[in-house]
């Protein structure tokens, strides 16, 4: 069953991969339980697909994708991805994983640039049309939702992507992912790109257009945004905008520039410019949560001045911007604190709260301790609660990292 006929598509879907190419920045592998943890924060979250891993890469990968398959894949959860390179055994062994979801996809890839070809496939560009054909037929055997990607595309002959594409869709792909796997385009470049995808491949409207981005010259939330307005309608990215390299395009600033701009987004998508309907599924209140619960189980910490999940995104310094916000919020600040979540915990921990409160905030933040470990945590925390009103989830973080590491 497909959830998403490309003529249906009336919002931007929101393609996580934190799980695939986010784990791919070095150091930020994860276990399957947190795997399993993180994927359920994004189903929270409301993303529309989980691209859960790549099933073929390793016995613990297959696993991983197979759990979240099972867990996460309900009926009304999100759709559960696995990638696969063009090759029978990749796509075989992702569809097996996938099987337990109730929607699940294949997400099948092969480059298209002359560079990837001639150095890194060694093949003609018969040779890759032909086994781009064949592999989406294939994964459409075990699936209705196939998802192709031409690698490195920003890099190829465009009259030889166009090519590929259509021979993509008509083999049965709903999905063509248009990746900037090197992170070399530019805003204007990318949108044209998109913009020429939509006016050269005939059957494009068979599939959703998606775009997937590397962040090497910090440009890949700009040159999503401008996809969007040339017609992309899946963005692929990661939370914290870990990944490959210099990361991927990161979700949560590609959500917010959406909904804070949204007079400004909503006619691409054929609304009016005071729609209040939301371009995406994404809670935006689960933001904060999801990104201190992915940089806590990955270990990749957040710089303090990344937009809307650093430390500071929401911190007046100078005295000129508190006086003005304390007179009127809007002198400084373009979006709410609290509409990413922030200060919106349910449970205020201080004095007063006991241990189950205290094991339950933790969890959400992707810490579990041990039995021994939570009550020397809960001591100090106590101690720290007789001195500050309020615990926030920085003081609980600074706890749990001081009592693993005094160990
Ligand atoms: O960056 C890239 O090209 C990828 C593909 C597998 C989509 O991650
Ligand atoms: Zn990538």
């Amino acid at each position: 069953m497909i959830k998403f006929q490309p003529q249906q598509v009336d919002r931007i879907l929101i393609f996580d991969t934190t799980l695939r190419d986010g784990e791919q920045s070095p150091g930020a592998t994860l276990h399957i339980d947190e795997k399993l943890t993180i994927a359920r924060q994004l189903a929270r979250l409301g993303v529309d697909i989980i691209e859960a891993g790549f099933p073929f890469a390793s016995p613990g990968d297959f696993e991983a994708v197979q759990q979240v398959a099972a867990e996460v894949g309900t009926e009304n959860g999100p759709i559960i991805c696995g990638l696969a390179r063009a090759t029978e055994q990749d796509i075989k062994t992702a569809a097996k994983a996938l099987k337990p979801a109730f929607h699940h996809r294949i997400h099948t890839f092969i480059a298209t640039s002359d560079i990837h070809l001639e150095y890194k496939l060694k093949k003609t560009r018969p040779e890759v049309l032909a086994i781009a054909q064949d592999m989406v037929a294939l994964a459409k055997s075990f699936t209705d939702d196939v998802e192709f990607s031409p690698e490195d595309a920003v890099r190829s002959d465009p009259e030889f992507l166009y090519q590929v594409l259509e021979a993509a869709i008509a083999a049965g792909a709903t999905t063509v992912n248009i990746p900037d796997t090197v992170g070399y385009t530019t805003p204007q470049e990318f949108g044209a790109l998109i913009r020429g995808i939509k006016e050269n491949v005939p059957n494009i409207d068979q599939a959703v257009i998606s775009v997937h981005g590397h962040n090497d010259l910090g440009l890949a939330v700009a040159n999503f945004l401008e996809a969007v307005k040339n017609g992309a309608r899946q963005l692929e990215c990661t939370i914290n905008g870990i990944g490959e390299r210099a990361g991927n395009a990161a979700l949560e600033e590609l959500v917010m520039a959406m909904h804070v701009r949204r007079q400004y987004y909503n006619p691409f998508l054929g609304r009016p410019p005071e729609s209040e309907a939301p371009l995406t599924n994404i809670d935006t209140k689960q933001i904060h949560k999801t990104s201190r619960l992915v940089s806590n189980l990955t270990g990749m910490l957040i710089q303090p001045n990344k937009a809307i999940v650093g430390t500071n995104a929401f911190a007046h310094e100078s005295g000129i911007h508190q006086d003005g916000v304390l007179k009127h919020k809007l002198t400084y600040e373009i979006m709410d604190a609290q509409s990413i979540g922030l200060g919106d915990n349910q449970i205020v921990l201080g004095k007063h709260s006991g241990r189950n409160a205290f094991r339950t905030r933790l969890q959400e933040l992707g810490m579990e301790l041990s039995e021994q470990d939570l009550n020397k945590a809960f001591i100090r925390f106590k101690e720290l609660a007789d001195k500050k009103k309020e615990i926030s989830d920085r003081d609980l973080e600074a706890i749990v990292k001081d009592e693993t590491q005094s160990q």
